[in-house]
């Protein structure tokens, strides 16, 4: 198949580009490099990753992909003219800033968000519709939109009964978000909703929960291929930055109480589950995907498996619990949930532990503490509390076993 990954220079979008190659696809990544830009600019990563068409011509050469690299910015580029000389059978849309604390950091971010997002969302799915509106589109949602209201969470559709009376035709499932970033999630879904009805085009909505891990099946050790590690307070996700905190001897921070739940999937089945779409018969309509491994674990069990599988490997981690939420979240509103329809495996944490801290103690010269420290408020200038200076953090001590690794970021 030749397959478009916009957004394939990404944490989830290099790896799944590398996959899809190696299965014999044909990849065309069009990217615009923000990612790189806002962490430069304000966040902190592992890794010091070679340029994108560096690690594509190192994959290229060494792995026998056919993977090709296109900057640009999916809101505004001529994507038509694109389509026109690569012919997609299959077009991945994971192009969009991702970071919630990003999005409420200033009205700036806020309209950037805005901006790239819905606009990007819209440029790509126009341009599908004139181009073949058949041509399947899968599009990264995030599992964070649905509206956790008490009830157990269908996939995208659900009939509701009001009055005992039913609805005659499935509607969208409530979604709500209390940032900007998962306001253009949802935005997006109804517009993919409109462009399936009125256009006949056919989107799969991944709606992904929080990604973990490294992926480092397939890459025979080789740094250059690795996929970016960032651990800041703005593009970190919520484990990997508590896994990297446990293993550089940082005490696991929980926002709050911990009370809040989320959803979890490694890296590696997201990369599996996604490239499986190449092989499963073509969607119809906009259909959906809720894709999560690990459901309903509060941020505090997720500090204790942490913490108990640190303990597995030597390290003894600390848990802080009670500093001032940043995120101003409705905790009320997602107490539990339930999960329909989503993907068979079921992970867990614990398994996934020792690869994900050895891949950070290798590169624990990297870690610079102060990035851990939530600098983004998110309430109003007037309800917003200040957020808490760093605290004073333990000096780095490497478990046991990995006293004498040095960084090996980098190109091989
Ligand atoms: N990582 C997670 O835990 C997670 C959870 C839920 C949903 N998602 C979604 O999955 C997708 C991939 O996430 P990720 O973690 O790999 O994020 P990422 O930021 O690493 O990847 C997104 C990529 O898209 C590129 N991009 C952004 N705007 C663009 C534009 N206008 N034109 C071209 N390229 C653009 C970025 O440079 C980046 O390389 C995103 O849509 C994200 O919202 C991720």
């Amino acid at each position: 198949m030749n397959i478009i990954i916009l957004g394939g220079d990404g944490y989830l979008g290099w790896p799944l580009s590398l996959r899809l190659a190696q299965g014999g696809h044909r990849v065309l990544i069009i990217d615009n490099l923000l990612r790189r830009k806002l962490v430069a600019s304000c966040g902190a990563t592992l890794l010091d990753l070679p340029t994108p068409q560096e690690r594509i011509d190192f994959a290229n050469k060494r792995l026998g992909c056919d993977i090709s690299f296109l900057e640009a910015d999916a809101s505004e580029a001529d994507l038509g003219a694109v389509f026109s000389s690569f012919k997609p059978d299959l077009i991945y849309n994971l192009a969009q800033q991702p970071s919630a604390p990003y999005s409420m950091s200033s009205r700036m971010a806020a309209l950037q968000t805005i901006r790239n997002n819905e606009l990007s969302n819209m440029n790509i799915i126009w341009s599908v519709r004139d181009y073949d509106p058949r041509i399947p589109v899968v599009k990264m949602a995030s599992f964070g939109a649905y509206a956790n209201c008490g009830i157990d969470i269908e996939c995208g559709y659900f009939k509701p009964e009001i009055n005992k009376k039913k609805v005659s035709q499935p509607i969208l499932f409530p979604m709500s978000a209390d940032d900007i970033y998962h306001t253009t999630k949802i935005n997006d879904v109804q517009m993919n909703s409109m462009a399936c009805r009125e256009w006949g085009m056919n989107i799969v909505e991944v709606m992904q929960s929080t990604i973990f891990g490294v992926c480092e099946e397939g890459l025979s050790g080789e740094n250059a291929l690795y996929t970016r590690y960032d651990y800041d307070a703005m593009f970190g996700t919520v484990l990997n930055r508590f896994i990297l905190q446990a293993v550089s001897g940082l005490p696991i921070s929980v926002y709050g109480t911990g009370h809040q739940r989320t959803g979890l999937m490694s890296l590696g089945a997201a990369v599996r589950s996604l490239s499986s779409l190449t092989t499963s018969p073509s969607p119809s309509g906009h259909r959906f995907i809720n894709h999560v491994t690990i459901s309903d674990m509060s941020v505090l069990e997720i500090a204790q498996s942490v913490q108990a599988s640190a303990r597995k490997m030597g390290i003894q981690a600390e848990i802080t619990v009670g500093s001032e939420n940043p995120r101003a979240e409705n905790v009320q509103r997602k107490q539990t949930y339930g999960v329909q329809s989503s993907i068979a495996r079921k992970e867990s944490i614990e398994a996934f532990f020792p690869e994900i801290a050895t891949h950070i103690l290798k590169r624990s010269a990297f870690i610079d503490p102060n990035m851990l420290v939530p600098n983004v408020s998110w309430g109003t200038p007037q309800t917003a509390k200040p957020v808490e200076p760093a605290r004073p953090v333990r000096p780095h001590r490497p478990a046991a076993g990995f006293e004498g690794l040095q960084v090996v970021g980098g190109l091989a």
